[in-house]
């Protein structure tokens, strides 16, 4: 199966990051293709953690190659700093990154614009990273957005630049009543970046095609999750981009038939950051033990995760979306030593019972989680082999899969690649 999305079946931090890395030492293509910054994708190896944001989690592996598609909003300094951070640790990317020609950009007006915007909303505030996606996708959309083209080619770069600040500036100056933009600092960190980018751009859909054609390994690493998608996520609270399986099609250009397998990243329980409804959310002390247990701080903004039992709803909703083959189970670990542990099974809406997740932002406010208890078990982290889980544990993911219809086919017990059992046997063949 050379071509294998990998996508997040919740509310994002599914633990997408660690999965993409353990996949990526086969693979020969890793690409991003929606997303930006927001994105947090935490990879612990060894001793180390590391936090990437932009690159794929293929950069790691020596010999992939990193795509980032024309669909990714990108913060330039945030990518430079990445491959900083990289680079001191001895990893290279020269070589073996393509950043799309047509890829947009962030800018820091898209930060300054989110942040007011955040404000005006008050209590109705969406809880933003604050990474300018949201102004940056809008930009693009309205097609006034400057894309790394644009930045690239000296006779484009000024005028298109500033006409973005212009249109920025006076959004924040008539409308959020902020002082003067000043545009000088914002120009010349564009040259910057056009300096710093230019030998990484080009084209990222033609080398996801020929890397499909040669059957080669490829990676679709999935941002965000499922229901912060723009359309089918739990609107407006949600992300500006489509974090569902389409993603990769729409984002650099992957015909639809192309995708063998789609990886659904599942956490064994739930977890939101931000604002938005969110049916299992437990607001008492077992949330704050599977909080530290299962260190839930955002990797983008340390915020504190919001945390809920498992959502089977939801998740055969977004196995259904996503057209997902299999389960990737993380954080199984976490959920140990819990005498019982809960599941929704449906939902109640006053009389009415629902089997699927609501159409509304008011259905999904008024919607009752209805649980069924499953007994927990004491012990089962340090199990390399399914045989080895406890038996409450196997329990527990064969009503995860009886449930959504889709057969688990990796159980992640740990941040680390070891910790990790591949019940069906390898995902890539070496
Ligand atoms: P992503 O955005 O989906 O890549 O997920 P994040 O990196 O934001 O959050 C997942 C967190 O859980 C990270 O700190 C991972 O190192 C960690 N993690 C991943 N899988 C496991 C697991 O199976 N058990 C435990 N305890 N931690 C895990
Ligand atoms: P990864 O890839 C979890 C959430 C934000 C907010 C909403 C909109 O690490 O799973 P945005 O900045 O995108 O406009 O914020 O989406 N959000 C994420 N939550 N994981 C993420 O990415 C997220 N990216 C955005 O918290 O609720
Ligand atoms: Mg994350």
């Amino acid at each position: 199966m050379p071509v294998i999305a990998v996508v997040g079946a919740q509310w994002g931090d599914e633990g997408k990051g660690k999965i993409v890395d353990l996949l990526a030492a086969r693979a020969q293509v890793v690409a991003r293709s929606q997303g930006g910054a927001n994105a947090g994708h935490t990879i612990k190896r060894g001793g180390s953690r590391i936090i990437l944001h932009l690159l794929p989690s293929g950069a790691l592996s020596p010999d992939a190659q990193c795509l980032i598609g024309p669909g990714v909003v990108l913060d330039a300094g945030a990518l430079l700093q990445e491959l900083k951070e990289l680079a001191d640790l001895g990893i290279s990317l020269k070589g073996r990154l393509t950043i799309d020609l047509r890829t947009h950009l962030v800018f820091p007006t898209h930060k300054l614009l989110e942040a007011q915007q955040e404000t005006q909303l008050g209590n109705q505030k969406i809880g933003t990273t604050c990474r300018g996606i949201g102004p940056a996708y809008s930009d693009k959309a309205a097609r006034r957005g400057v894309r790394l083209g644009d930045l690239l080619d000296k006779s484009r770069r000024l005028a298109t630049c500033t006409a973005l600040f212009d249109y920025h500036a006076a959004l924040l100056e008539k409308i959020y009543h902020q002082p003067p933009l000043d545009r000088a600092p914002l120009l010349a960190e564009a040259e910057f970046w056009a300096e710093e980018l230019a030998s990484y751009a080009g084209d990222s859909v033609r080398k996801l095609r020929e890397a499909v054609d040669r059957d080669q390994v490829v990676l679709l690493e999935g941002a965000q999750g499922t229901f912060l998608d723009l359309d089918l996520g739990t609107y407006p609270f949600v992300t500006s981009s489509h974090p569902t399986s389409g993603g990769p099609v729409v984002g650099i250009g992957l015909p639809p038939g192309k995708i063998d397998f789609v990886l659904g990243v599942l956490k064994a329980y739930c977890t939101r950051v931000g604002s938005g409804p969110f049916p299992t959310e437990m607001d008492d002390e077992t949330a704050k033990l599977l909080r530290d247990r299962g260190a839930e701080y955002g990797a983008t903004t340390g915020r504190p995760r919001r945390i809920g039992w498992l959502d089977l709803v939801a998740a055969k909703e977004a196995a259904q979306w996503n057209g997902v083959n299999g389960w990737a189970l993380t954080k199984l670990d976490v959920l140990e030593k819990l005498p019982t542990l809960k599941v929704c099974s449906s939902y109640r809406i006053g009389d009415t019972i629902l089997s699927g997740v609501p159409l509304t932002i008011q259905g999904w406010a008024d919607a009752v989680p209805l649980y069924e208890e499953l007994p927990g078990w004491e012990d089962g982290h340090e199990a390399r082999d399914i045989d080895d889980l406890p038996d409450n544990a196997r329990n527990y993911l064969a009503k995860i899969e009886s449930y959504t219809g889709v057969p688990v086919h990796l159980i992640s017990l740990g941040a680390g690649q070891e910790e990790t059992i591949l019940p069906r046997g390898e995902l890539v063949q070496p």
